[in-house]
């Protein structure tokens, strides 16, 4: 099965429709674009930043109702602490960034995953950007310090604190982080690599998958248009003929 499309920028892009409302990404491949350049893995990590609100201005002008994008994984503590550093402070900036112009993000911005281990600071700045924008019909998931193992956990521990000692599919699709936005219909990595590190495991279960080499610094908005182009060439029958 061909996982990579070749790209077409000359052609049409379908308008969206009910079918794909939502789209995720897994934002690879920053410290290697830092690396060809012969710069610090953090300089990647602020160009991907700068990546993540032209994207997030390109889907909502596609008209896109949910982006949600890996920002920091529970897995990513585990780099050296400068980087780790780097990151937080990346995301307070961006905050900052959002809480000015969040015009242009036409977006609320929804935080995923586990906040508690975050600064006070950081974590008052989320609070703080959530209220913006609230009565957006658009949604922006940040996903910081998420697992989607810790997720699932998370969803029935909520669950047997509610008292429930059986649960269906409902009930967990109305306790995982993302039960506003609903599940991505296309999940998209950049960065080269094939597999789904630990992200919206449950949320997946019917996403399309697209996958790039392009580095996440250098996605531009025409590749989106693409991934887009790619979606609608492709048939869903969710287990259906
Ligand atoms: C993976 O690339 C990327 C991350 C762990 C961080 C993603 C963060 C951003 C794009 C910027 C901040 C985001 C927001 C929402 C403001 P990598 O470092 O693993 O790259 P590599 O595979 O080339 O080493």
């Amino acid at each position: 099965m061909a996982l990579f499309k070749g790209k077409n920028p000359t052609a049409e892009t379908p308008a969206l429709d009910d079918n794909f409302q939502h789209i995720a990404f897994i934002m690879d491949g920053n410290g290697r674009w830092a690396k060809k350049r012969g710069m610090p893995r953090e300089f990647g990590h602020k160009a991907g930043a700068k990546v993540f609100k032209r994207i997030c201005e390109h889907c909502a002008d596609r008209g896109f109702r949910a982006v949600t994008v890996y920002a920091f994984s529970t897995e990513n503590w585990k780099r050296p602490e400068h980087e780790v550093n780097a990151l937080m402070e990346l995301l307070c900036d961006y905050l900052d960034e959002f809480i000015e112009n969040h015009e242009d993000y036409k977006s609320r911005f929804v935080f995923i995953g586990d906040l508690s281990p975050l600064s006070p600071t950081l974590r008052e700045k989320i609070a703080e950007a959530e209220r913006i924008n609230a009565d957006s019909p658009r949604i922006i998931n940040i996903a910081i310090n998420y697992g989607g193992r810790a997720e699932m956990v998370h969803a029935f521990n909520t669950l047997a604190a509610e008292g429930k000692t059986t649960v269906t599919e409902e009930d967990i699709a109305r306790v995982v982080y993302t039960h506003e936005s609903g599940d991505p219909d296309m999940i998209v990595r950049t960065g080269g690599d094939l597999r789904i590190s630990n992200f919206l495991l449950w949320q997946a279960a019917y996403a399309e998958f697209y996958f790039t080499d392009t580095l996440w610094p250098d996605l531009t908005p025409e590749d989106v248009d693409e991934a887009i182009r790619v979606f609608y060439s492709r048939k869903r029958r969710y287990g259906g003929l």
